[in-house]
């Protein structure tokens, strides 16, 4: 989808392919929910963010791993959230969803200060100057002791970088399609969707991910300590601040 400005959304086909091809395209995604949710600190019945749950994975993991949590689960597109609100159907009671468009700052202001505010792979949606003003923010909306999880794709500066990222990506989808279905045809749809933004960041207007370290440095300028990067694999990285 395309903006008054001529600039390129999400849209409804790319939440199709998403939903019907995320669990061969994401690399080590059980490993990534399990990562993000063990860098939240216990917070009994705290309110826990996250910004474009997609089908509701990670959403479901934290109503899991935190019994007493509610999550309040934002996205742009409907058919995803009604996926999140299928997938976290046990856990309805403290699921709540909403409509949002991640770039507007009209949702960065909650009712209850949030214990973790979480994402992934949505963040490279944004330009690096918008990135830097949603890291603001959401530090300014953290209660103290809360975290920022961000798990995203990340631009390798140098030309190396890319290559093995690119390279990682494949081989992480050719293994899943394998290990899922037993054969590659999902990994030939990766190709065929010219998904793996290392091999051609060019390619594709809505990816705008900015490189990590560009990233841990706009979280320690929003105010968050102990910024880390805690996994990253075929250029997909896990990090995170604390709000002091
Ligand atoms: C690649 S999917 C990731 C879904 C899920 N977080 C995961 O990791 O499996 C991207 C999600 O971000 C949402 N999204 C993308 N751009 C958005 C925007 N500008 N505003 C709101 N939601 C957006 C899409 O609807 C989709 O659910």
């Amino acid at each position: 989808m395309t903006d008054m400005h001529g600039t390129k959304h999400w849209d409804e086909n790319n939440s199709r392919s998403f939903l019907d091809y995320g669990r061969y395209f994401v690399p080590e995604r059980e490993r990534q929910i399990d990562i993000i949710a063990d860098l939240i600190p216990a917070a009994p019945g705290a309110l826990l963010v996250e910004l474009c749950p997609g089908e509701g994975l990670l959403s479901r993991a934290l109503l899991e791993r935190f019994g007493d949590c509610r999550v309040l689960a934002l996205d742009g597109s409907e058919p995803m959230l009604m996926q999140t609100q299928r997938t976290c159907r046990d856990h309805a009671g403290r699921l709540t969803t909403g409509i949002f468009e991640l770039a507007d700052r009209d949702w960065r202001s909650f009712s209850e200060p949030p214990h973790a505010i979480v994402s992934s792979l949505a963040i490279h949606h944004l330009d690096g100057r918008q990135k830097q003003t949603l890291f603001a923010d959401v530090e300014e909306a953290l209660r103290p002791g809360g975290v920022f999880v961000v798990a995203d794709i990340v631009h390798p500066p140098r030309a190396a970088g890319l290559a093995i990222a690119a390279r990682q990506w494949d081989e992480a989808v050719r293994s899943r399609a394998l290990a899922i279905d037993g054969d590659l045809a999902a990994f030939a749809e990766f190709n065929r969707l010219g998904w793996n933004y290392f091999r051609n960041p060019d390619g594709e207007p809505i990816d705008k991910p900015s490189p990590l370290a560009d990233q841990l440095g706009w979280l320690s300028e929003a105010g968050f300590t102990g910024v880390d990067c805690a996994w990253l694999f075929a250029g997909h990285a896990i990090f995170s601040g604390l709000k002091p």
